[in-house]
């Protein structure tokens, strides 16, 4: 893909104003609605942003297709080429209910293979980044590579799905670890183990806008991103995932495929 530099800087740019324009309709009111069911919600700025950033990729990338999650994606059957992947507000039940924890994500993907990832932390102002083969940076300090802790070192964030439901593998792994952690948004969780404060996440069903931007960043800072199987993500459905260290998410899949007796 060309013209990297060119293109970091309008995706930063584009995320950044997303952020503002986020923040700002905390002063009016804003119009929610319920999707699947009630916790499944979307909101008035779920759309704008998204809409703002298709408007802004189409200008500039006309050739480029775009997989987005408040959008039909109707011809989205492959990953050929060069595909946008966006998630306009990941977190957005925190963001209704909180006004905190949720995120603002853009991929982008070059025949399946992820080359540029943003998850902006809008209320934090922080935007992670990273580019494929480069390193990973938040407000662009370079981070480290993550230390590779063992599960029983670190704290690990489930999806609250997952818990609810009767898993005994998943809570041998919660009792194995520091700690059980959740917070609401697949991206931040993503960027927390990749910064050391989580030695792993567990989600029982992200869509490929909930993965994509997490994955690279994840991938660039030396952790493992893989369906709960040990199996390589597929972006064109919903994934059940681990991203953990190596050594935890060794163990993590373990426990995970090992039939209950
Ligand atoms: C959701 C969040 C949540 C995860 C859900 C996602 P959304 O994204 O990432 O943490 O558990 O599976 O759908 O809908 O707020 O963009
Ligand atoms: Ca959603
Ligand atoms: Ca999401
Ligand atoms: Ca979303």
């Amino acid at each position: 893909m060309e013209q990297i530099n060119k293109r970091n800087e309008l995706i930063t740019q584009w995320v950044l104003e997303a952020g503002k324009t986020i923040k700002d309709s905390f002063e009016k009111s804003i119009q929610v609605e319920e999707k699947s069911n009630r916790n499944d919600l979307v909101t008035e700025m779920d759309k704008k942003t998204e809409e703002m950033l298709i408007k802004n990729i189409r200008q500039h990338f006309p050739d480029e297709r775009i997989f987005a999650e408040e959008s039909d994606n109707e011809e989205i059957k492959d990953l050929n080429g060069v595909v946008w992947i966006i998630d306009p507000i990941d977190g957005t039940l925190n963001f209704v209910k909180q006004q905190n924890d949720f995120a603002v994500m853009v991929a982008v993907y070059e025949d399946g293979i992820g080359q540029m990832a943003y998850i902006y932390n809008v209320m934090k102002d922080e935007l992670y980044s990273a580019i494929k083969g480069q390193g990973a940076s938040c407000n662009g300090q370079r981070i480290d590579t993550v230390q590779d802790l063992p599960l029983k070192d670190g704290l690990v964030a489930i999806s609250s799905l997952l818990l609810s439901g009767k898993n005994e593998a998943v809570r041998q792994v919660a009792r194995k670890s520091n700690g059980v952690r959740m917070i609401g948004s697949a991206g931040l969780e993503t960027l927390y183990v990749s910064t050391g404060r989580l030695v792993a996440y567990i989600a029982a069903s992200l869509a490929p806008w909930d993965i994509a931007a997490g994955k690279l960043i994840a991938e660039e800072v030396g952790l493992v991103y893989t369906q709960a199987n040990g199996e390589k993500i597929d972006l064109l459905k919903k994934n059940p995932v681990v991203v953990a260290t190596p050594a935890a998410h060794q163990e993590i899949i373990q426990h995970l495929t090992e039939k209950e007796s």
